[in-house]
């Protein structure tokens, strides 16, 4: 079924590309999926989503920054090979991600008639993502659900590894559940139209894969800044599927955060969530807030000894370098610690923090006390 239809909407050198070649696996068992990266692939979507939404009732959710310029495009491609295709689209940005705009989705996909073989497409950057995702998860027990993410962050970090959820008015994504997409088709051409400070933001995800776990890429990145600042789409699309294959070897070896290795995805974003809530969500980009959150962090790593001050200047100019902020808010800084405490990481009382030993790699160590935390807020 799945090779007919592709069959009879592209031949030639577009269907030849749709070859699995450039797919990474994310091998999770039975939950195990692909994610195609492959710029233009949007044009091609029917063919190389098929095998998820063919004779599939879809419901397309966007938002209104990504919908007026792609929703059209990618329902047509849908309309293709699914039976019925709908969309929602929510407003725009963080704010998004609440109960309220949850309810509104769960009632409205009910009035579509959605049911346990329907498809639930998030179309859109990470909080299209997390949401649409956690409406999959959550109704019917259970939906089928493709990640299509159209920002920098989405498509290296947010839409592989199944953390789907929402925020509470003082705790980001508190409510959620592990949820794997059956597919995530990344097009990184859809970054040309991508708005400055979402871009940029994005990096701050890119840079924390290096900084983590892989020095190479990190190295890369910083002799590569004039194409990533232009959006070299190779350049673009090898570090997309850089990070890509990162997140994936690391939710393979810990899919629900049992063992503590996937909480090294979560360098810099104790204190970044902490600002993201205290200042209202929005207010700060999720990427600007972990770029901030990850000097905070190494702040603390060097006063705890685990790296020196070279490290510290070379994160923060690499950030600096591609524009992301470096310098924390002046104020709220108690109001920060306690939003810090109730982070998911805290246990037992205990909170738990991601710090650096050396690029490339990073460890779980237990909080050294709430001064400490509170210098490590203030700025060199
Ligand atoms: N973004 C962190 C994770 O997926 O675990």
């Amino acid at each position: 079924m799945c090779a007919t239809c592709s069959l009879h909407f592209y031949t030639g050198n577009k269907l030849n590309q749709l070859s699995n070649d450039h797919d990474i696996n994310v091998d999770l068992g039975q939950r195990s999926y692909a994610i195609k990266i492959m710029p233009g692939v949007l044009e091609v979507l029917a063919a190389a989503t098929a095998s998820v939404v063919a004779q599939k009732h879809v419901v397309i959710v966007t938002d209104s920054n990504v919908g007026p310029i792609y929703l059209q495009g990618v329902a047509s491609q849908l309309q293709n090979v699914a039976t019925r295709v709908d969309q929602i689209a929510v407003d725009a940005g963080e704010k998004s991600k609440c109960v309220s705009v949850c309810d509104g989705l769960w009632q409205r996909i009910d009035e579509l008639n959605t049911d346990r073989h329907s498809v639930i497409v998030a179309l859109g950057g990470g909080v299209v993502g997390d949401l649409a995702g956690f409406i999959a998860a959550s109704y019917a027990r259970g939906l089928n659900f493709l990640q299509i993410p159209t920002s920098l962050l989405a498509q290296v970090d947010s839409s592989v590894g199944g953390k789907v959820g929402i925020n509470l008015p003082k705790s980001k994504n508190m409510v959620g559940a592990f949820w794997q997409p059956k597919q995530v088709v990344i097009d990184p051409a859809v970054l040309q139209t991508l708005d400055d400070a979402n871009y940029v933001a994005g990096m701050a995800e890119v840079i924390k894969y290096g900084l983590i776990m892989d020095f190479e890429l990190f190295e890369f990145i910083e002799a590569n800044v004039p194409a990533i600042k232009s959006r070299n789409l190779e350049t673009l699309s090898k570090i997309i599927s850089w990070c890509c294959q990162c997140k994936a070897t690391v939710v393979q070896e810990d899919e629900t955060e049992a063992t503590g290795r996937r909480a090294i995805l979560n360098y810099g974003h104790t204190y970044g969530h902490a600002i993201e809530s205290v200042f209202g969500y929005g207010e700060y980009l999720h990427g600007q807030a972990i770029s901030i959150g990850m000097v905070c962090a190494a702040r603390l790593a060097k006063e705890m000894g685990m790296v020196d001050q070279e490290f510290c200047d070379r994160q923060t100019a690499l950030f600096e370098s591609v524009g992301l902020p470096t310098q924390c808010p002046d104020d709220q800084h108690d109001a920060m610690l306690n939003a810090m405490m109730r982070d998911k990481k805290v246990v037992g009382g205990v909170l738990k923090f991601i710090l650096p030993t050396k690029i490339g790699h990073v460890e779980l160590v237990g909080s050294p006390g709430p001064e400490a935390i509170l210098r490590s807020l203030r700025n060199a």
